[in-house]
């Protein structure tokens, strides 16, 4: 199993297709009960910078590690749904001239771009909200408790303790505030930040589906331990990426984290280890879902895909 088996694809093409149905439907131009109306330059924007693109790695970890379970499609599609308009927001963001300043996401101009900043902003601000507004639905689960578990998880791992506050180490590290100047982390530093930045989101995918199936606690444990390595792995290959990749298959400018003097797995192991790092994190990963024996073949198979990939 390398991730490029043409099954695996195929069911990541399945999901990505679904979410992108469920997204469009969500994010439709009718407001919905309770909404005042849907402004249509804010509703445009945040439909440019969710529909449309990406690879909806993170809606298929939820997808798949539900099925772990037996639970209906739907709800993890509902829940993935969610997760993936954190994680749109959190590129929009990201690549605002105050941050990365990016003009380039999944071969498009970035929101700020095509739209102006403020409304990226705003576009940014409506997709975390609305993230919440997903998950809160009926149709997301029928249990209200497993739908407040959901909203707390995502609440933390997007926020102050989690992706949040990992771009907030991640511009620290680069020197951006006054009186302070660029900071070469260290490996364990560096792991810290990126659990936190790009980590947090990934494990909370495959919590989500121990969530909504009513894992038992040592299953919990594995999708924990599952996720948090893909986490982990998920940024280091991003980091490779922008090394040695190519903008045009990225779909998005790379070379750009040592001009910035970005603080990574690179930066701080070399190429070579950081490789290395990779391996071990993809064994880890693989190791972690031991308990579910064959039915978890297709997230290990997620697993050699996010080390594998070139995009
Ligand atoms: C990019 O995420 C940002 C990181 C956290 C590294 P993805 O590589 O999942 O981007 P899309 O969603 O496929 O465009
Ligand atoms: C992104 O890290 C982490 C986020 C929380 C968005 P990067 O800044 O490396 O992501 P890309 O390379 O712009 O997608
Ligand atoms: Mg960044
Ligand atoms: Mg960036
Ligand atoms: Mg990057």
């Amino acid at each position: 199993m390398n991730g490029k088996d043409s099954a695996f694809l195929a069911r990541l093409d399945a999901t990505a297709k679904d979410i992108e149905l469920l997204l469009d439907r969500l994010l439709a131009a009718a407001a919905a009960p309770g909404e005042m109306g849907r402004p249509t330059r804010l509703m445009e924007a945040m439909r440019y910078a969710s529909l449309g693109g990406g690879k909806r790695f993170r809606p298929f970890l939820v997808v798949e590690s539900a099925a772990l379970f037996d639970v209906p499609r739907q709800q993890p599609l509902m829940a993935g749904a969610a997760l993936e308009c954190v994680h749109c927001y959190s590129l929009v963001h990201d690549d605002l001239p105050a941050m990365d300043n990016d003009d380039l996401r999944r071969g498009q101009p970035t929101a700020h771009k095509k739209f102006d900043e403020a409304t990226a902003i705003l576009a940014g601000d409506g997709l975390l909200t609305f993230a919440f507004d997903i998950l809160s639905r009926r149709e997301t689960h029928p249990d209200a408790g497993v739908r407040v578990e959901l909203v707390a998880a995502l609440a933390r791992a997007a926020g102050l303790g989690g992706m949040v506050g990992g771009q907030m180490l991640d511009l620290g590290a680069e020197g951006r505030f006054a009186g302070t100047g660029p900071q070469r982390l260290g490996e364990n530093e560096v792991r810290i930040l990126q659990a936190m930045k790009t980590g947090a989101l990934l494990r909370f995918a495959c919590e989500a589906g121990g969530m909504l199936g009513a894992a038992t606690a040592p299953q919990r444990t594995a999708l924990e331990r599952y996720g948090s390595a893909v986490g982990q792995a998920f940024q280091i290959a991003d980091d490779l990426l922008d090394l040695e990749g190519d903008t045009a298959m990225v779909g998005k400018q790379t070379g750009k984290d040592a001009a910035a003097g970005k603080s990574t797995m690179v930066s701080a192991l070399g190429v070579a280890k950081a490789k290395a790092r990779l391996g071990d994190l993809v064994a880890e990963a693989e190791q972690a879902l031991a308990p579910f024996g064959a039915s978890a073949a297709i997230l290990i198979e997620g697993a050699h895909f996010v080390a594998d990939r070139h995009a």
